[in-house]
């Protein structure tokens, strides 16, 4: 069965790796993700926005994680990624997800704590894991102020107080990172981190690990970081191969014949991701 990321999160905390959430939109990318930490015996989150629940749909995405759960041995957390709607996250609860992102830190800092108070109080009913982040993920601007930056950022004490009110099970912070790739290597705010990890005890979540550098990662795991979520390099390699595929022959149309090149490239991204992280034989 599909698991709540509770425990994954805090073995890896305790034995200081991280665990990689993928972003997966249908079966072949689910697939992929199944098939690599199936291979290196690593516990894994699959990931889905709103986007995605509309694209492929949230009864087929919870029957094609059930299955994937009830094929391998490896621990697999399906989870919801940046949900802003408290209904889609019941509804997903209903269905039998196990694990959710409130995203409401656009919000107020008193309507997010009120936000995802709300989503962990229904979500405790059902043994769900409830992330929720504070602190905003922007910083590619090269214009910005640092005070700006600094106002973008997670802030500790705040972080240590909105734990303590919300009662989640895991934080994403903003320490620098951004969705997608980066213009210039981010700077990240690594003693930020550091402070965060000090004061509070959940487990802390980076979002936009796609196109930073390896070092950053793993350093990021070494000061608290236990899940690490990647997106766009995935969907970058799937295309890749597509496209190269589509390069190299004009004339095809036979989906079983041009995705398997894109699951192929897709698959060494996460592979090499999960090294990264360092989940390899942590099942
Ligand atoms: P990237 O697209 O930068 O990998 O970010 C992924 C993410 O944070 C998903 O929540
Ligand atoms: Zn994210
Ligand atoms: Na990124």
């Amino acid at each position: 069965f599909i698991i709540s990321d509770k425990n994954l999160l805090l073995n890896a905390q305790r034995n200081n790796y991280a665990v990689p959430a993928f972003n997966i939109h249908n079966l072949e990318t689910t697939k992929v993700v199944i098939e690599a930490a199936s291979e290196l015996n690593s516990p894994v989150i699959l990931a889905a926005t709103p986007g995605t629940i509309r694209f492929s749909g949230i009864e087929y995405l919870i029957n094609i994680m059930n299955t994937a759960a009830a094929s391998t041995d490896i621990p697999i957390a399906f989870h919801l990624d940046h949900h802003e709607d408290i209904n889609d996250i019941k509804k997903a609860i209903k269905l039998g997800c196990k694990s959710v992102m409130i995203d409401a830190s656009a919000l107020s800092y008193e309507e997010n704590i009120a936000k995802v108070k709300e989503v962990v109080n229904f979500a405790n009913r059902y043994d769900v894991s409830v992330e929720a982040e504070l602190g905003k993920l922007v910083g590619q601007e090269d214009d910005i102020t640092v005070s700006e930056r600094d106002s973008q950022l997670t802030n500790p004490d705040l972080a240590v107080d909105f734990v303590k009110r919300t009662n989640i099970d895991s934080l994403a912070i903003a320490i620098g990172t951004a969705h997608g790739l980066y213009k210039k290597e981010p700077k990240l705010d690594y003693n930020r981190l550091k402070n965060i990890n000090k004061l509070i005890k959940v487990p802390l979540v980076l979002h936009g690990a796609s196109g930073l550098p390896d070092e950053s990662v793993q350093k990021s795991i070494k000061l608290g970081i236990t899940k690490v979520n990647i997106a766009t390099e995935l969907k970058i390699a799937f295309s890749d191969g597509v496209k190269e595929y589509f390069q190299n022959n004009p004339e095809a149309n036979d989906p079983r014949k041009y995705l398997t090149p894109g699951k192929d490239k897709m698959k060494e991204v996460v592979r090499h991701k999960i090294m990264l992280c360092g989940s390899n034989d942590k099942k």
